[in-house]
């Protein structure tokens, strides 16, 4: 990609990454991904982020399409994760006296990053950097977006807001502006696993990072997929409700199970019909039914959850596993859980489950709850009171 003309003095001079096919080791990126960098001129030239150290040479070609090196007089790291930061250490090898602007702990993060010593001014909010001919930066800490370190860069004069990974996609749009997008379901439908793949488990500072975003901004420059111009509004729209939680009249617990031949789905209904008994909204979810997406939802929005499976082969099915994997251990804080089951020869799995559910820092009981086949009506009152147990621990 070259470098592409933003607004006048606002350049983007970053990469795309079409072929890439997972980020990060956790996320799919079906249509690939692009490692976004700004470069703002005028009487003080700026860089704004670097980008993956695997695509050095094209960014560096891109800045010189532009200007030379030597006349780049600072770098702004909004965010220090190495698909941003990758270069830095290569780009001061070239220009050492580039001061960079950043967080405290942005400053920290790249200090170990880089391995070495660097001009470098810590930033707070409110401070600004004088461009000169009537343009100047503001820094707006953002923190837990979705790092610590992680800041907006505000240029009031054209109104243009450098957010890093806040209102970005994994995808490519090789002119960088989203009015040009032609598959706009497929750009959405990435928008919104972007938003929750990274930004789910941040949603009260994702709700602080909108309010901070000055109501005025008509573009916004990311560090991922296309610059936002058209659909800015539509994007902050979406991020405000996607991070609102729902009114709720009831609490909500959810008992989520997989049952081969009815003896588990049995205690999941004796726990249900507890919880119901006592006020909550329950959603009572049999994971080979109902699938992954919906039992994971339920399981992060429950206050109190309950997770059932048989033993098989000395563990617990696979798609019960997926389930916990889906638990985000951020918002879940205060939630409560247990395990259970029954089964017919050794029956590890409810307690597999619940050494994971104590290690995703969730409030448990002391033990899971486990029935030898078939549960009588005693083992389904137990079940009951063990479901009670549970919620009394939920905050
Ligand atoms: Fe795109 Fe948090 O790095």
């Amino acid at each position: 990609m070259s470098a592409i003309r933003l607004k006048d003095g606002i350049w983007s001079v970053g990469v795309l990454n079409p072929s890439l096919r997972v980020f990060d080791i956790v996320m799919e990126s079906k249509y690939g991904t692009s490692y976004n960098a700004y470069l703002v001129t005028g009487e003080k030239n700026v860089l704004i982020e670097t980008v993956h150290a695997d695509y050095f040479e094209e960014y560096l070609d891109n800045i010189r399409q532009v200007l030379p090196l030597e006349q780049v007089d600072y770098l702004i790291m909004n965010h220090n994760e190495p698909d941003h930061s990758g270069s830095v250490a290569k780009l001061l090898e070239l220009a050492p006296n580039l001061t960079i602007f950043c967080t405290a702990a942005g400053k920290k993060h790249l200090e170990d990053i880089t391995n070495r010593a660097f001009p470098v001014q810590v930033v707070k909010a409110g401070d600004k950097l004088d461009l000169g001919g009537g343009r100047a930066l503001e820094f707006i800490p953002a923190p837990m977006l979705h790092w610590a370190d992680s800041m907006f860069t505000w240029d009031a004069a054209d109104k243009v807001a450098f957010t890093c990974d806040f209102l970005g996609c994994h995808f490519c749009e090789p002119t960088m502006l989203d009015r040009n997008i032609h598959d706009k379901s497929a750009y959405e439908g990435e928008r919104a696993y972007y938003y929750q793949g990274i930004f789910g488990p941040f949603k009260s500072f994702v709700l602080a990072g909108l309010d901070k975003l000055p109501a005025e901004a008509e573009m916004v420059c990311p560090s991922h997929g296309p610059v936002l111009t058209e659909t800015l509004a539509e994007c902050r729209a979406l991020y405000r409700s996607w991070s609102t939680p729902a009114p709720r009249e009831k609490k909500l617990a959810a008992v989520i199970y997989a049952s081969a031949y009815g003896c588990t789905a049995a205690l999941a209904q004796a726990a249900a019909g507890a919880l119901e008994a006592d006020g909550y909204e329950v959603r009572c979810l049999d994971v080979v039914k109902e699938g992954l997406a919906a039992c994971a939802q339920a399981a992060n929005e429950a206050g109190v959850l309950l997770v059932g499976a048989p033993t098989i082969n000395r563990d617990a099915p696979k798609a019960v596993w997926d389930v916990l994997a889906s638990i985000d251990a951020v918002n879940t804080k205060g939630h409560s859980a247990g395990a259970f089951g029954a089964y017919g020869w050794s029956g590890e799995a409810p307690g597999m489950l619940h050494t994971r559910l104590s290690q995703l820092k969730l409030a448990t009981p002391e033990q899971p709850f486990r029935v030898l086949f078939t549960p009588t009506g005693d083992d389904q009152a137990a079940m009951a009171q063990y479901a009670r147990t549970v919620a009394a621990l939920s905050k």
